[in-house]
């Protein structure tokens, strides 16, 4: 049996089957399963233990693995693989880890992973090696389908703006420093950037909603309560649930997004704190994103 493609969501989200992914692929099925990406911005992978070589090989047919700006969340078997968990090392709750791209309220956590880079990530792959009994899902949202429904007039004011990304130096969100509070300076600075407030993905040309509440700072052609004022209106409208769709963990998932435009991800912090959520992760590096430009 070859691969299946079996959409989950009605903007983003399929399941991929008939592949083993621990073991190296066909070129001919990392060609499938990247235009399945391409189609769908989420893919899920159910059933399938990886280990940390084992993630890191399935995620390099896609490009170059990166490895996080803090060392401290490189995995000790392989840089390129990011540690994700809920607890320190006594196994207590620790929120600050926690809340590593996960929010108590979606609304404060939408996001693409490395929007603070000049060149975001292609795609991130989340494996779940400890879930907790309830919640803790992943919740995604097509900012291709929140783009494509805005009124033309509002089309026509985001075009051509552009905003600054800062992983420490977000002040609209008190979140945001909760995860980053223990960047070094060094790592603030090379983690502010500018980018559209709506892009073209760089291989489909979709425009998509590209400024996110996690991550975004500002818009530069206006003043601060302006900004503020637009920023809040399109992060209410990403948060729409018709956009969304949420993925529910299984020990041995593996899901694989898009962060270059049309997907935008929080995970919950809904769980029982004395509960273990434990995931590896990986980014693929991506390429620069451009203005969509409206006529
Ligand atoms: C992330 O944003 O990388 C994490 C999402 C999650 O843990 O569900």
């Amino acid at each position: 049996m070859g691969i299946t493609v079996t959409p989950l969501g009605k903007y983003l989200g399929a399941e991929v089957n008939g592949i083993d992914i621990c073991t190296p692929l066909a070129p001919d099925d990392v060609a499938t399963i990247e235009q399945a990406f391409l189609d769908c911005q989420v893919l899920r992978f159910r059933g399938q233990h990886l280990t940390v070589p084992e993630l890191a090989a399935f995620s390099a047919h896609f490009g170059d693995l990166q490895p996080h700006v803090q060392r401290k969340f490189q995995h000790p078997e392989d840089p390129n693989v990011v540690e994700m968990r809920n607890y320190d090392d006594d196994g207590n709750f620790d929120l600050a880890a926690a809340s590593r791209g996960s929010m108590e309220r979606l609304r404060d956590g939408w996001h693409s992973d490395l929007s603070y880079d000049s060149v975001p990530a292609k795609a991130t792959l989340l494996h779940a090696l400890k879930i907790p009994d309830r919640g803790g899902n992943t919740v995604f949202t097509s900012t291709h389908a929140a783009y494509d429904s805005l009124p033309d007039a509002m089309k026509k004011r985001l075009s051509g703006l552009r905003a600054e990304f800062s992983y420490g130096g977000n002040t609209r969100n008190k979140f945001t420093n909760l995860a980053a509070n223990s960047l070094d300076k060094a790592s603030r600075e090379s983690t502010t950037v500018i980018h559209p407030v709506v892009c073209a993905h760089p291989l489909t040309g979709r425009p998509a909603i590209y400024v996110n509440p996690l991550i975004t700072v500002r818009i530069l052609e206006m003043g601060e309560a302006e900004s503020d004022a637009l920023l809040d209106e399109l992060y209410d409208w990403i948060d729409r649930p018709e956009f969304q769709w949420e993925h529910e963990w299984r020990l041995g998932d593996t899901l694989m997004w898009e962060n270059r435009g049309g997907s935008m991800h929080c995970g919950r912090i809904d769980y029982p704190r004395d509960q273990h959520r434990h995931m590896i992760r990986t980014t693929v590096s991506g390429q620069p994103i451009e203005a969509h430009v409206t006529a």
